[in-house]
Formats: C-alpha cells, structure tokens, sequence
C-alpha cells in the first residue's frame, strides 16, 4: 500500500480504455522513412516535418556551427544572459517575413500560447475561442483568467452570437483561432472572422502552426496567401512543424511585442532556445522562403494521398484543405487495431489520434515534400488492403 495507487488506477483505466500513449523510438534521423528501435524500417507519416526541413544538411551544418560559436546551451532567460546576436538577427528576420513591425521568440510553440494569451489578456477580458484550438491555446487563455466562450468549430455565426450577448459585459474582447487545425486538417473562415472583429471591436490572435511553410508563395502562412493581414496584426508560428527544428514566435507591432518582452512570463522565467537551435532556423527559414518548389511537392503528395483515399470505398477521408488527412472511425478500438496493423504488417507509420486530443478517434497521414510518389502510392494501396481485410465499418464523421 502506498499514496500512489490513485496513479495505478489512473492507469489502468487508460489501459483499459485503449487510451494509454506508448512511445515509440526512432533510432535515424526523420524523413520520408525512419528505423524504429525494433529494427522495422517504416514509412513515416506521422510527422510536421512538411518540407523535409528536419534533416536538411545545410540546417544540420547551420546547427553545427551556431554551437561551435555560441555553445550548446543558451545559458539563461533572454533577460539575463541568454540573449545571443543569432536570436536577435531571428526576430528581425521573421518580422520582415510575417510584414510585421517586430517579433519575438520561445522555446517551443506550446510556451509562445501560453505567455501571448496569459499576458496580452486578463480577468476582465472575455475570450471565444474555436471548439477545436490547440491545447496550448486552450491552456494560454485559461492561465490568462478571462471569461472564455468556445464557439461550434468554423461557426462564424455561433461567434456573432456569442458576441453579440456577451462582450459588452467585459473590458476587451479577443477571438482566438488556429488558422490551420492541426488534427482536423480544415481551416479557419479568416476572412468572415476578420470582418466580425473589426465590426465588434475585438482583437484577434492566430495561430499558424500548421501553416507557416505550408501556405502562400514565400511560406509565410495562410493570413498573408488570403492577403488578411490588415486583419489579423498578431500571429503566432512555430519552428516546431515546417521549419523541421523546435521552438515559437510571435510577430506584431512594435509595442505589442515589446509589452511581451516584459509581461509574457514563459519568455521572462524559461531558458532561451539554445543558439545551435537558433542558427538552424535562420537556415530552414532561408530554405522555406526560397524553396517553392518544396511546397508545390507537398502539395502535390497530398493531393494524390486525399485522391487515392477517397477512391476506396466508403473510406471516411476528411474534405482537402491542407496536407493533413485524416480517416475517422467510430470507436477507439478499430482505430488501434487500423493503425496497429499498418505500422506491423504494412511498415507505414501512420498514428491514431485517440480521446482527449481529439473528440472522434482518427487515423492521421501526414505526407512530406521528401514522400516519393511511389511511397504515396503504396501507402493507398496499403489503406485499400486493410480497410476490406478488417471490414471495419468506417464512421462518415468528417466528411
Ligand atoms: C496549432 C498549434 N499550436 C501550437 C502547437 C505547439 O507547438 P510546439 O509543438 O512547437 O510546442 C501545436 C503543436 O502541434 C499546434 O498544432
């Protein structure tokens, strides 16, 4: 007996459930395809490495040499001694490419949400906020201690009416959104959005995880390829997805970004990125901005998994928006074993998205810039295969 049987419990419950996480273990670097420790050579499609960035050799080289001249580790919050040239020749750069004043940099785009919207916003303010937003912003504005208001996924007219009942109530009003859903694959009504803000006063903040490098001719997001910018002043990225490395930024005017120099508490009281990480990004930026051709294949990988899915016969293959897609199932356990037997007998790494990431339990295909058509193609003929094998009756959720 000990105090910790509630965890056991906990477990258990999961276990039985199906909703416990394992982690799996690739020993090379990631790409088109990966070694797990097993041994089993796969297929990777469960990654954001959209453009292949991760292991790009002259990002892995950028790498090497930030950390010959800088050291491996940043040393210390960018308030204290953790503030390299490298960092700030990063956020000059991103502010030229978001066309903002300035911006600022995070250790991961998990900590960029939850200083932005826990400092920009307070207990007076009112907040609504897309049913399906990213954990972190979800996290972000409840540390922000705002009333919140969860409007019904891409429903601009459940947010009109949530506004018009409740935002003279409060000091400020914000909408939140994702401007790409990571798990969804969809994508935010930015134009009708941006129109609802101007009319009821509210500001806006977005979040372009999963369309920094995936959108508009220079990678720099789906604001700027709707040419929506006017509307949406401050945006949020990641280096996580895309970019193939790690850490957040946000872009915006001058005084916004300086505010959050001094206010947002995840910037202030964490270490800053490590400069080795740092001079990779000014790489895969270089190679994001001027690589179209990286997109144009991303693009075009997607576009021939989305067309051969949806052939297959009642396969339940969200709409296309983005290179997210997604096939939901009516329970955890098809779901388990659908994924299971592509990765053991298939060698495709493909995850399921189970509760409470995601409402309905989801395969989730992520292709690269560096998939060749002959690994698209197999995968199809893979999905094709299992689904008449296991006779699983697919849910039409996200059709
Ligand atoms: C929309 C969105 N915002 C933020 C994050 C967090 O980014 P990071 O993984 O860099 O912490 C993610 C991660 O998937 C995301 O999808």
């Amino acid at each position: 007996m000990n105090n910790f049987d509630f965890i056991n419990e906990e477990l258990e419950l999961l276990e039985k459930n199906n909703l416990k996480r394992e982690i799996k273990t690739v020993k090379t670097a990631n790409g088109p395809w990966v070694e797990l420790t097993c041994g089993k050579r796969v297929l990777q499609f469960g990654s954001n490495n959209f453009l292949g960035l991760s292991s790009h050799p002259d990002v892995i080289n950028s790498i090497k040499s930030a950390a010959s001249k800088f050291g491996a580790g940043s040393t210390g919050s960018r308030l204290l001694s953790g503030s390299s040239e490298l960092h700030s020749e990063l956020e000059k750069v991103i502010a030229k490419f978001e066309s903002s004043e300035d911006s600022i940099c995070f250790s991961s785009g998990y900590s960029t949400n939850i200083g932005i919207l826990s400092s920009l916003i307070g207990k007076e303010d009112v907040v609504y906020s897309d049913e399906y937003n990213h954990a972190s912003i979800i996290d972000g504005i409840r540390f922000s201690g705002a009333k919140k208001f969860i409007y019904k996924h891409l429903d601009v007219n459940h947010l009109e009416s949530l506004i018009l009942e409740n935002s003279t109530k409060f000091r400020r009003s914000f909408i939140v959104t994702d401007t790409v859903f990571s798990m969804d694959g969809d994508i935010a009504p930015l134009a009708e959005i941006g129109e609802i803000a101007q009319k009821y006063d509210c500001i806006t903040i977005v979040d372009e995880a999963h369309a920094t490098g995936v959108f508009s001719s220079d990678g720099s997001g789906l604001v700027s390829d709707l040419g929506l910018n006017n509307f949406y002043p401050i945006k949020i990225g990641t280096f996580s997805k895309a970019f193939g490395l790690e850490g957040g930024f946000c872009s915006g005017p001058k005084n916004v970004i300086e505010f959050l120099r001094n206010k947002a508490r995840s910037f202030m009281f964490s270490t800053s990125p490590s400069p080795a990480i740092v001079g990779g990004v000014l790489k895969s930026l270089e190679l994001l901005k001027d690589g179209s051709w990286r997109r144009e294949k991303l693009w075009q990988n997607a576009k021939q998994l989305h067309t051969g899915l949806k052939k297959i016969y009642k396969l339940p293959v969200n709409n296309f928006k983005t290179p997210i897609i997604t096939l939901t199932f009516k329970n955890i356990d098809d779901v388990m074993i659908f994924s299971n037997r592509l990765l053991n007998e298939c060698h495709i790494w493909a995850p399921a998205i189970r509760p409470p990431t995601v409402k309905e339990p989801r395969i989730r295909f992520t292709p690269i810039s560096t998939h060749s058509e002959d690994d698209i193609d197999y995968v199809i003929r893979a999905v094709d295969f299992l689904s008449k094998d296991l006779k699983v009756e697919p849910a039409f959720l996200s059709t």
